[in-house]
Protein backbone atom coordinates (compact mmCIF):
# COMPACT_ATOMS: atom_id res chain seq x y z
CA UNK A 1 0.00 0.00 0.00
CA UNK A 2 1.34 3.58 -0.64
CA UNK A 3 -0.35 6.96 -0.47
CA UNK A 4 1.05 7.73 2.86
CA UNK A 5 4.93 8.81 2.47
CA UNK A 6 5.87 11.23 5.24
CA UNK A 7 2.20 11.92 7.10
CA UNK A 8 2.73 11.63 10.40
CA UNK A 9 -0.39 9.45 12.07
CA UNK A 10 -1.72 9.44 15.56
CA UNK A 11 -3.64 6.22 16.11
CA UNK A 12 -5.48 5.46 19.59
CA UNK A 13 -6.08 2.32 20.79
CA UNK A 14 -3.32 0.77 19.29
CA UNK A 15 -2.38 -1.87 21.43
CA UNK A 16 -4.77 -4.57 19.74
CA UNK A 17 -7.25 -5.20 17.15
CA UNK A 18 -8.45 -2.53 14.50
CA UNK A 19 -5.84 0.07 15.97
CA UNK A 20 -2.77 -2.41 15.53
CA UNK A 21 -3.80 -3.32 12.12
CA UNK A 22 -4.35 0.38 11.26
CA UNK A 23 -0.91 1.36 12.71
CA UNK A 24 0.86 -1.78 10.96
CA UNK A 25 -0.54 -0.49 7.69
CA UNK A 26 0.10 2.93 8.11
CA UNK A 27 3.41 2.60 8.97
CA UNK A 28 4.28 0.01 5.94
CA UNK A 29 2.96 3.00 3.69
CA UNK A 30 5.05 5.04 4.72
CA UNK A 31 3.69 6.80 7.29
CA UNK A 32 5.48 8.27 10.48
CA UNK A 33 3.23 6.86 13.53
CA UNK A 34 2.30 8.25 17.16
CA UNK A 35 0.53 5.28 18.77
CA UNK A 36 -0.97 4.97 22.26
CA UNK A 37 -2.86 2.97 24.37
CA UNK A 38 -3.77 2.26 28.13
CA UNK A 39 -2.43 -1.24 27.45
CA UNK A 40 1.17 -0.62 27.46
CA UNK A 41 2.06 -4.50 26.61
CA UNK A 42 0.02 -4.29 23.83
CA UNK A 43 1.37 -1.03 23.00
CA UNK A 44 4.87 -2.56 23.08
CA UNK A 45 4.17 -5.51 20.56
CA UNK A 46 2.50 -2.85 17.94
CA UNK A 47 5.57 -0.67 18.40
CA UNK A 48 7.86 -3.53 17.59
CA UNK A 49 6.12 -4.49 14.75
CA UNK A 50 6.53 -0.77 13.64
CA UNK A 51 10.34 -1.01 13.84
CA UNK A 52 10.53 -3.91 12.43
CA UNK A 53 9.07 -2.71 9.47
CA UNK A 54 11.13 0.58 9.59
CA UNK A 55 8.14 3.19 10.51
CA UNK A 56 9.18 6.07 12.62
CA UNK A 57 6.67 5.41 16.17
CA UNK A 58 6.48 7.20 19.32
CA UNK A 59 4.41 5.23 21.56
CA UNK A 60 3.06 6.35 24.99
CA UNK A 61 0.55 5.69 27.39
CA UNK A 62 -2.53 7.60 26.91
CA UNK A 63 -6.10 7.02 28.32
CA UNK A 64 -8.37 9.13 25.79
CA UNK A 65 -10.56 9.66 29.13
CA UNK A 66 -8.00 12.42 30.19
CA UNK A 67 -8.67 15.53 28.30
CA UNK A 68 -5.76 17.59 29.77
CA UNK A 69 -3.10 14.58 29.33
CA UNK A 70 -4.90 14.47 25.82
CA UNK A 71 -3.61 18.04 25.09
CA UNK A 72 -0.25 17.52 26.68
CA UNK A 73 0.19 14.77 24.32
CA UNK A 74 -0.93 16.46 20.95
CA UNK A 75 1.37 19.20 21.61
CA UNK A 76 4.07 16.86 22.26
CA UNK A 77 3.40 14.72 19.05
CA UNK A 78 3.88 17.61 16.92
CA UNK A 79 7.11 18.72 18.66
CA UNK A 80 8.20 15.07 18.03
CA UNK A 81 7.47 15.37 14.37
CA UNK A 82 7.23 18.55 13.59
CA UNK A 83 3.92 18.11 12.11
CA UNK A 84 0.35 16.37 12.65
CA UNK A 85 -1.56 15.23 9.26
CA UNK A 86 -3.98 12.44 10.93
CA UNK A 87 -6.02 11.63 13.81
CA UNK A 88 -7.63 8.01 13.98
CA UNK A 89 -9.90 8.14 17.28
CA UNK A 90 -9.69 4.10 17.29
CA UNK A 91 -9.98 3.47 21.11
CA UNK A 92 -13.16 1.74 22.13
CA UNK A 93 -14.84 -0.81 25.19
CA UNK A 94 -17.88 -2.76 24.62
CA UNK A 95 -20.60 -3.16 27.43
CA UNK A 96 -23.73 -4.96 27.38
CA UNK A 97 -26.84 -4.50 29.72
CA UNK A 98 -30.22 -3.62 29.54
CA UNK A 99 -30.63 0.36 30.49
CA UNK A 100 -32.73 -1.52 33.26
CA UNK A 101 -30.35 -3.31 35.06
CA UNK A 102 -27.10 -1.04 34.06
CA UNK A 103 -26.11 1.77 36.80
CA UNK A 104 -25.36 5.63 35.56
CA UNK A 105 -21.43 4.55 35.84
CA UNK A 106 -21.81 1.98 33.09
CA UNK A 107 -23.58 3.54 30.99
CA UNK A 108 -20.61 6.91 31.63
CA UNK A 109 -17.65 4.79 31.14
CA UNK A 110 -18.63 4.12 27.72
CA UNK A 111 -19.69 7.50 26.78
CA UNK A 112 -16.32 8.70 28.51
CA UNK A 113 -14.26 6.18 26.15
CA UNK A 114 -16.18 5.76 22.85
CA UNK A 115 -17.40 9.48 22.60
CA UNK A 116 -15.76 11.75 24.59
CA UNK A 117 -12.12 10.06 23.74
CA UNK A 118 -13.10 10.59 20.27
CA UNK A 119 -13.65 14.65 21.15
CA UNK A 120 -11.03 14.56 22.90
CA UNK A 121 -8.74 13.56 20.44
CA UNK A 122 -10.45 15.65 17.69
CA UNK A 123 -9.87 18.74 19.60
CA UNK A 124 -6.84 18.21 20.80
CA UNK A 125 -5.23 17.85 17.12
CA UNK A 126 -7.33 20.02 15.23
CA UNK A 127 -5.11 23.15 15.60
CA UNK A 128 -2.25 20.64 14.33
CA UNK A 129 -4.20 19.08 11.91
CA UNK A 130 -5.37 22.30 10.51
CA UNK A 131 -1.86 24.06 10.58
CA UNK A 132 -0.69 20.75 8.41
CA UNK A 133 -1.90 21.44 5.14
CA UNK A 134 -3.30 18.59 4.80
CA UNK A 135 -4.72 17.19 7.57
CA UNK A 136 -7.14 14.04 8.08
CA UNK A 137 -9.75 13.17 11.16
CA UNK A 138 -10.70 9.40 11.19
CA UNK A 139 -13.66 8.75 14.00
CA UNK A 140 -14.03 4.84 14.34
CA UNK A 141 -17.73 4.74 15.13
CA UNK A 142 -19.57 1.17 14.45
CA UNK A 143 -22.69 -0.39 12.97
CA UNK A 144 -23.91 0.27 16.12
CA UNK A 145 -23.99 4.11 14.74
CA UNK A 146 -26.46 3.36 12.38
CA UNK A 147 -28.61 1.22 14.22
CA UNK A 148 -29.76 0.31 18.11
CA UNK A 149 -29.98 -3.36 19.01
CA UNK A 150 -31.28 -4.35 22.83
CA UNK A 151 -28.76 -4.52 25.53
CA UNK A 152 -26.29 -1.84 23.80
CA UNK A 153 -27.77 1.23 24.93
CA UNK A 154 -24.81 2.72 25.87
CA UNK A 155 -22.33 2.00 23.30
CA UNK A 156 -25.19 2.10 20.49
CA UNK A 157 -25.41 6.47 22.24
CA UNK A 158 -21.72 6.55 22.09
CA UNK A 159 -21.90 5.47 18.77
CA UNK A 160 -24.83 7.36 17.32
CA UNK A 161 -22.87 10.18 19.03
CA UNK A 162 -19.26 9.62 17.42
CA UNK A 163 -21.43 9.76 13.69
CA UNK A 164 -23.08 12.95 14.49
CA UNK A 165 -20.00 14.40 15.88
CA UNK A 166 -17.94 13.63 12.63
CA UNK A 167 -20.87 14.36 10.21
CA UNK A 168 -21.00 17.12 11.35
CA UNK A 169 -17.03 18.47 11.65
CA UNK A 170 -16.53 17.32 7.87
CA UNK A 171 -19.08 19.71 6.87
CA UNK A 172 -17.37 22.68 9.16
CA UNK A 173 -14.21 21.93 7.61
CA UNK A 174 -15.53 22.56 4.01
CA UNK A 175 -17.65 25.42 4.88
CA UNK A 176 -14.73 27.18 7.28
CA UNK A 177 -12.17 25.61 3.87
CA UNK A 178 -9.74 24.39 6.28
CA UNK A 179 -7.42 21.63 4.86
CA UNK A 180 -9.16 19.04 6.69
CA UNK A 181 -11.09 16.26 5.59
CA UNK A 182 -12.84 14.09 7.74
CA UNK A 183 -14.18 10.17 7.63
CA UNK A 184 -16.58 8.52 9.63
CA UNK A 185 -15.92 4.59 10.11
CA UNK A 186 -18.59 1.69 10.73
CA UNK A 187 -17.38 -1.21 11.42
CA UNK A 188 -19.53 -5.04 11.48
CA UNK A 189 -17.99 -7.47 12.98
CA UNK A 190 -14.12 -7.56 13.57
CA UNK A 191 -12.17 -10.40 14.59
CA UNK A 192 -10.29 -8.61 17.58
CA UNK A 193 -10.67 -8.59 21.51
CA UNK A 194 -13.20 -6.09 21.87
CA UNK A 195 -15.93 -8.61 23.33
CA UNK A 196 -13.43 -10.48 25.52
CA UNK A 197 -12.24 -7.08 26.83
CA UNK A 198 -16.34 -6.01 27.64
CA UNK A 199 -17.81 -5.47 30.47
CA UNK A 200 -21.58 -6.43 30.96
CA UNK A 201 -24.39 -6.19 33.61
CA UNK A 202 -24.63 -8.39 36.53
CA UNK A 203 -25.80 -11.87 35.43
CA UNK A 204 -24.41 -11.73 32.26
CA UNK A 205 -21.38 -14.16 31.45
CA UNK A 206 -18.66 -12.14 29.42
CA UNK A 207 -16.95 -15.09 28.48
CA UNK A 208 -20.10 -16.57 26.63
CA UNK A 209 -20.85 -13.30 24.95
CA UNK A 210 -17.49 -13.18 24.14
CA UNK A 211 -18.02 -16.99 22.26
CA UNK A 212 -21.32 -15.71 20.85
CA UNK A 213 -19.54 -13.00 19.27
CA UNK A 214 -16.39 -13.99 18.28
CA UNK A 215 -18.15 -17.54 16.93
CA UNK A 216 -21.29 -15.92 15.37
CA UNK A 217 -20.91 -12.38 14.25
CA UNK A 218 -16.95 -11.22 14.38
CA UNK A 219 -16.19 -11.70 10.43
CA UNK A 220 -13.33 -9.60 9.13
CA UNK A 221 -10.07 -9.40 10.38
CA UNK A 222 -8.69 -6.07 12.06
CA UNK A 223 -6.03 -6.47 8.87
CA UNK A 224 -8.41 -6.09 6.34
CA UNK A 225 -10.87 -3.86 8.10
CA UNK A 226 -7.46 -1.68 8.16
CA UNK A 227 -7.26 -1.97 4.44
CA UNK A 228 -10.68 -0.89 3.89
CA UNK A 229 -10.47 1.84 6.30
CA UNK A 230 -6.99 3.53 5.07
CA UNK A 231 -8.53 3.06 1.07
CA UNK A 232 -11.16 5.58 2.43
CA UNK A 233 -8.92 7.76 3.86
CA UNK A 234 -7.11 7.75 0.56
CA UNK A 235 -10.19 8.12 -1.27
CA UNK A 236 -11.81 11.11 1.32
CA UNK A 237 -14.99 9.28 2.02
CA UNK A 238 -17.34 11.06 4.35
CA UNK A 239 -18.60 7.00 5.48
CA UNK A 240 -17.11 4.06 5.31
CA UNK A 241 -19.12 0.59 5.99
CA UNK A 242 -16.42 -2.26 7.02
CA UNK A 243 -17.14 -5.94 6.01
CA UNK A 244 -19.98 -7.21 4.53
CA UNK A 245 -22.38 -7.58 7.29
CA UNK A 246 -21.97 -4.11 7.46
CA UNK A 247 -22.79 -3.51 4.24
CA UNK A 248 -26.17 -5.88 4.36
CA UNK A 249 -27.35 -4.27 7.51
CA UNK A 250 -26.92 -1.06 6.45
CA UNK A 251 -29.14 -1.81 3.08
CA UNK A 252 -31.20 -3.82 5.61
CA UNK A 253 -32.43 -0.68 7.74
CA UNK A 254 -33.09 1.07 4.97
CA UNK A 255 -35.18 -1.27 3.42
CA UNK A 256 -36.95 -1.80 6.69
CA UNK A 257 -36.96 1.71 8.08
CA UNK A 258 -36.76 2.09 11.72
CA UNK A 259 -39.61 0.89 13.04
CA UNK A 260 -39.47 -2.79 10.98
CA UNK A 261 -35.64 -2.78 11.72
CA UNK A 262 -36.38 -2.70 15.59
CA UNK A 263 -39.39 -5.16 15.48
CA UNK A 264 -36.74 -7.53 13.20
CA UNK A 265 -34.19 -7.58 15.53
CA UNK A 266 -35.82 -7.63 18.56
CA UNK A 267 -36.55 -10.73 18.02
CA UNK A 268 -32.86 -11.98 15.68
CA UNK A 269 -30.84 -10.61 18.77
CA UNK A 270 -32.66 -12.77 21.31
CA UNK A 271 -31.28 -15.71 19.76
CA UNK A 272 -28.20 -14.01 19.33
CA UNK A 273 -26.98 -12.28 22.99
CA UNK A 274 -26.93 -15.04 25.61
CA UNK A 275 -28.30 -13.78 29.16
N1 LIG B 1 -14.40 -5.38 16.79
C1 LIG B 1 -15.56 -5.01 16.27
O1 LIG B 1 -16.35 -5.86 15.83
C2 LIG B 1 -15.92 -3.56 16.18
C3 LIG B 1 -17.09 -3.22 15.50
C4 LIG B 1 -17.46 -1.89 15.40
C5 LIG B 1 -16.67 -0.91 15.98
N2 LIG B 1 -15.53 -1.26 16.64
C6 LIG B 1 -14.74 -0.18 17.24
O2 LIG B 1 -13.40 -0.29 16.81
C7 LIG B 1 -12.54 0.33 17.76
C8 LIG B 1 -11.38 -0.60 18.06
O3 LIG B 1 -11.88 -1.75 18.73
P1 LIG B 1 -11.27 -3.22 18.52
O4 LIG B 1 -12.33 -4.05 17.98
O5 LIG B 1 -9.96 -3.14 17.84
O6 LIG B 1 -11.11 -3.64 20.07
P2 LIG B 1 -9.84 -4.07 20.95
O7 LIG B 1 -10.39 -4.32 22.31
O8 LIG B 1 -9.10 -5.16 20.28
O9 LIG B 1 -8.95 -2.75 20.93
C9 LIG B 1 -9.35 -1.57 21.58
C10 LIG B 1 -8.12 -0.91 22.20
O10 LIG B 1 -8.56 0.30 22.84
C11 LIG B 1 -7.85 0.41 24.07
N3 LIG B 1 -8.56 1.25 25.04
C12 LIG B 1 -9.68 0.97 25.76
N4 LIG B 1 -9.99 1.97 26.57
C13 LIG B 1 -9.06 2.95 26.37
C14 LIG B 1 -8.83 4.25 26.90
N5 LIG B 1 -9.64 4.74 27.86
N6 LIG B 1 -7.78 4.96 26.44
C15 LIG B 1 -6.96 4.45 25.50
N7 LIG B 1 -7.09 3.23 24.97
C16 LIG B 1 -8.14 2.49 25.40
C17 LIG B 1 -7.75 -1.03 24.58
O11 LIG B 1 -6.72 -1.17 25.54
C18 LIG B 1 -7.47 -1.78 23.28
O12 LIG B 1 -6.09 -1.91 23.03
C19 LIG B 1 -13.43 0.64 18.96
O13 LIG B 1 -13.80 2.00 18.93
C20 LIG B 1 -14.65 -0.23 18.74
O14 LIG B 1 -15.80 0.27 19.37
C21 LIG B 1 -15.15 -2.56 16.75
Amino acid sequence: MEGFAGKVAVVTGAGSGIGQALAVELGRSGAKLAISDVDTEGLAVTEERLKAIGAPVKADRLDVTEREAFELYADAVKEHFGKVNQIYNNAGIAYQGDIEVSSFKDIERVMDVDFWGVVNGTKAFLPHLIASGDGHVVNVSSVFGLFAVPGQAAYNSAKFAVRGFTEALRQEMAINKHPVRVTCVHPGGIKTAIARNATAAEGIDVAEMAKAFDTKLARTSPEKAAQIILEAVRKDRARVLVGADAKILDVLIRITGSGGYQKLFSSVAKGLIPK
